[in-house]
Parts: C-alpha cells; structure tokens; sequence
C-alpha cells in the first residue's frame, strides 16, 4: 500500500487537545493521511502536526465557510469534528456544527466523527442553563439525520481544565486547588490529550460498527477529595480543596469570569447538573474506553506522565 492508498481523515480543530491527539493517533497507526483543518498554518502547533505527517489546510472555524470546508472535506473517508470552546452570549456553536456536518456530506465524507456532549436542556427539563452541552446534544441530532453514516464520542470533564482555566494558587506553603464539584462527588475526568486518539482510530477503523453508536471517553471517576490527595501524594506539596462549586466560591477565586453573568450561570449550570444528573445520561457504557485502550491515564498516570505540579499550563499556541 503506497502512502495515496490509504484512506483520508479530515481533522477540524487538529491543533486542539482533542484534535492533536487524534491526529497523531491515526498517523501513528499508518493506516491513514490526516488533513488537519486549522485558522493559522503557521502556528507551532500547525507546524508539529505537518512535522507528523499531517497535510494542513487552512480554514477558518467560523460561520459562513462552506465552501472552503467543502473543498477541505473532498476526497475525505472520514472527517472527526468538534466545535471549539464557545462562551454565552455567542450562540454560534450549534450552528457551527451543523455547517461542519452539512459540509461533510457535500463533500461525501464516508463517515463523520462528532465530539458531542448530552443535551441538559431536554434532561433537565431546562433547569439547568449548559448551551455548550445542549448544543453539541443538538448537532448531534442534527447529524443522525444526515445522510452520513456517523458516530459520536463523549469526552469527560478534561483533567486539563486544572491546568488551563480553575488554576490552583499559593497560600503560604499550600497550594489550594479550587475545584467546581463538590469535595466528596466523583464524576468522570479524563486527558483528552491521549483518551481521544484511540477511541476515534477505533471508530475509523471499523465505521459500520459504530454507525450510529455514541462512545464515551473517561480516564477516571474521581472525587475532589481523591484528585486532592492523590496531587499531594504523588507531588509531594502541601495541597487543599477549595470550594468553587458554589457561585460565591467560584467568583472568590476566579473572579475574572465575574464580567460575563451568563458564563457564570453556564458554569453552575454545569455543574449542578453533573452533580444532580450525571454527567453522561445512564444509557452510557463508561468503561468501555479504557477496555478499548487499556494505557488510557487514570488521574495519577496522568500526574506522573505530565509531572504536572499546579502550575499553569497553556495547551494552546
Ligand atoms: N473542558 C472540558 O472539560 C470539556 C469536556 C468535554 C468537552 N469539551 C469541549 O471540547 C471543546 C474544546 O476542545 P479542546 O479543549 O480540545 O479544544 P482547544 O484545545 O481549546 O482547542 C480549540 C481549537 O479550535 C481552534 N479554534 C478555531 N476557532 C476558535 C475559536 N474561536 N476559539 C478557540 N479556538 C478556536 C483552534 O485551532 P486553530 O487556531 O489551529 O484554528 C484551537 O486549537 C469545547 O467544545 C468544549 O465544550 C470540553
């Protein structure tokens, strides 16, 4: 088989955490071509994914593309798509990935991967206010009624939000980790830096198995209390749960999300809901990545992996 044989995946949003890693899991699998669809071409992490053996093209993920998403979708077996990290008042996500999916089938896309998350709006009976969810729940709807073969995966809370957005601080000698779960609520986390990658090679590998099937991606189900003293054992740093479950614990360490009122109600809507609901619907098989890929990283795994010990990282460029 010379390299042209093998079929294509389109990536949008390759330089994602997502993205990057299904991007160098297919490519590490030498079964497929990647074309990874990215704003910048230029940028570090567009040019590590060329370094990897991904063509690049550019388009930028916005509404009223098309066209250009047509053409970057041409010739494609597969296309995995995701809608990037979208805050209220923008109401674009939803919108955004039906255009992705509408642009897959024009392209004749074989089979479409979407990143989705559950729809609070409809399991709640719209208590809880989480637009992020219910409109990844929507274009996922959206999508089962395209005529595409398709399958969707379900991502955890990502251990990575510790590192990019609810930082921990110094007080004094002891790092507080202000968490937004309640101390003693286990929910599902996972590195979505390694746990995709596999889960969609799989998916590409053997699309009429999982037509229509909609896959979970979890490393662990941890408690604040668990992620806490499992960061002091394997740190070795005097470390503490901070409470940012409720409003007023949110605003008293992440005062910046203060300005917009509407992200702040998507955040406790969130949250409330994966504490009264569950995060995944009951409907979900949650052990079924780590069958899949025995080496996914529970929260320790990922702690020594990364040698992460409180400090701010940035994932992006
Ligand atoms: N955090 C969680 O716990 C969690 C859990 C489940 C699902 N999710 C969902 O995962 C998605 C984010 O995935 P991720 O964290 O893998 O993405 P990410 O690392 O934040 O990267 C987003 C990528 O999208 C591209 N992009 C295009 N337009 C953008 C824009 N307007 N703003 C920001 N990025 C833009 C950027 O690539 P270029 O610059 O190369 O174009 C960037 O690399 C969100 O939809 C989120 O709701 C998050």
């Amino acid at each position: 088989m010379t390299i042209h044989d093998k079929p294509l995946i389109a990536i949008v949003g390759a330089t994602s955490k997502q993205g990057r890693s299904v991007t160098a899991t297919l490519l590490q699998s030498q079964r497929f071509r990647v074309r990874a669809l990215t704003r910048s071409k230029d940028s570090p992490s567009a040019r590590a994914l060329r370094a990897l053996g991904a063509e690049i093209v550019t388009v930028p993920l916005e509404l009223g593309r098309t066209k250009e998403l047509v053409g970057a979708f041409e010739g494609a077996a597969g296309a995995f798509l995701m809608t990037p990290p979208i805050a209220p008042p923008d109401t674009s996500e939803a919108p955004l990935g039906r255009q992705l999916a509408d642009a897959a089938v024009e392209a004749g896309v074989g089979h479409v991967v979407f990143s989705t998350l559950e729809n609070v709006e409809k399991i709640t009976g719209g208590t809880k206010y989480a637009p992020h969810f219910t409109d990844k729940a929507e274009v996922a709807d959206y999508i089962r009624g395209l005529p595409v073969s398709h399958s969707f995966v379900m991502l955890a809370f990502f251990y990575t939000n510790l590192m990019e957005y609810y930082v921990p601080r110094y007080d004094g000698d002891t790092l507080l980790l202000p968490i937004y779960l309640p101390e003693d609520f286990a929910a599902p986390f996972v590195d979505p830096l390694t746990a995709t990658g596999p889960v969609v090679l799989e998916i590409f590998s053997h699309p009429e198995r999982y037509n229509g099937k909609t896959l979970p991606i979890v490393g662990d189900i941890i408690s604040p209390r668990e992620i806490v003293d499992t960061f002091r054992r394997v740190t070795g740093l005097k470390a503490e749960y901070r409470n940012a479950f409720s409003r007023d614990g949110l605003l008293r360490y992440f005062p910046e999300f203060a300005p917009n009122e509407l992200l702040v109600r998507e955040t406790l809507g969130m949250v409330e809901y994966a504490v009264e609901y569950g995060y995944f619907s009951g409907e979900h098989d949650l052990g079924w990545s780590r069958r899949l890929d025995p080496d996914t990283l529970n929260w320790e795994q990922f702690l020594r992996t990364t040698g992460w010990r409180g400090e701010k990282r940035a994932f992006g460029l």
